[in-house]
């Protein structure tokens, strides 16, 4: 077992940039987690613009649906961790998000629970931030300089019927991806060559990546495995899960061994280890062949890539954006 694990530590399998190439996805792929989160609110404007200006691939954003039908951006269950709605709403505080309607959910503040959280990392603009729906999300995406992506999660998609026939609607309504004469949904980037895939969708839930493959099959996709799913059934059994209905796997930075790459790679299949916020992890990770890394810190993954923009002055763009970044 020991040489065994050596082998793939100094021979870790190569073909990861290939499999991403063939579904024209950038070689490591930079996903800012929930934005750049260590150095903003998550999920919230100033975290997303943050990871975009500073040129990361993609933003990872959690989907869910107000009561009254709107997509929006929130990870939790409920809005306690990162919302004063103990203060607003009191006696609906443990109350799932999904069961406020979008009125409500705007008149709460998603910033200042972050600014008292973390005093040095507090700024007062991130007072009073509202919650975002996906189609501002888009916009944000598309406004910087960089063509930044998307990663959409699918997030408690049982409790959302329909929600990935939603997004896909969504993504076409605001011309985020493109619906051809015959049908099919592709990513807009894609009719144009020159730029990378815009949109991946990933998910917990086997069976909501297989309604995602069901209305715009061509759109990558990743079956997220998390620490408790992966003690229910063996990596190999997980690939066999995976292999029909996505084209590769998000999993716990500390699963992503160099073997259980491998036996990825050999079903053409990338992966993609989250959530991956210390030098240390990205450099055992780049060793080990990993497609890419979702990280709270984008500008630290970017940095260890120099894949940071330049400022004239020749800052690179971290120290200009997030000059109390903590290291
Ligand atoms: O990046 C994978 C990740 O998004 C899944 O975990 O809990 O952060 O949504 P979570
Ligand atoms: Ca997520």
């Amino acid at each position: 077992m020991f040489f065994y694990g050596a082998y793939y530590v100094i021979n870790p399998d190569v073909r990861a940039p290939r499999i991403l190439d063939q579904l024209s996805i950038p070689h490591p792929a930079v996903i800012a987690h929930r934005g750049a989160s260590v150095v903003a609110p998550e999920s919230t404007t100033p975290a997303y613009e943050i990871a975009a200006r500073l040129g990361s691939d993609y933003l990872e954003a959690d989907v869910q649906r107000s009561a009254d039908g709107e997509l929006i951006i929130f990870h939790d269950s409920d809005l306690r961790r990162t919302s004063n709605v103990s203060e607003l709403f009191p006696r609906r505080q443990h109350d799932p998000v999904g069961s406020f309607a979008l009125a409500e959910l705007r008149m709460l503040d998603y910033g200042s629970w972050f600014n008292q959280a973390f005093p040095l990392r507090a700024r007062p603009e991130y007072e009073g931030l509202e919650i975002l729906t996906l189609s501002e999300l888009i916009a944000i995406a598309e406004s910087g300089e960089h063509t930044t992506g998307l990663i959409l999660e699918s997030k408690h998609p049982e409790r959302y019927p329909g929600i990935e026939q939603q997004i896909i609607d969504t993504l076409l309504a605001e011309g985020w991806l493109k619906q051809t004469e015959s049908g099919r949904v592709i990513d807009k980037a894609s009719a144009g060559k020159a730029e990378h895939t815009r949109t991946i969708f990933f998910s917990f839930s086997p069976a909501s990546l297989l309604r995602f493959q069901d209305v715009a099959a061509e759109i990558p996709r990743l079956l997220l495995i998390s620490d408790t799913m992966i003690t229910h059934l063996r990596w190999r059994s997980w690939l066999e899960v995976a292999e029909p209905i996505a084209h590769g796997l998000g999993l716990k930075g500390f699963m992503a061994w160099p073997w259980h790459i491998a036996a990825a790679h050999e079903k053409q299949m990338f992966v993609l280890p989250y959530t991956i916020n210390y030098l240390w992890q990205i450099r055992v990770l780049a060793q080990f062949q990993a497609s890419g890394f979702i990280t709270d810190r984008p500008e630290l993954v970017l940095d260890f890539l120099q894949r940071l923009p330049q400022q004239p002055n020749s800052a690179p763009v971290r120290d200009v954006i997030i000059p109390a970044t903590p290291r």
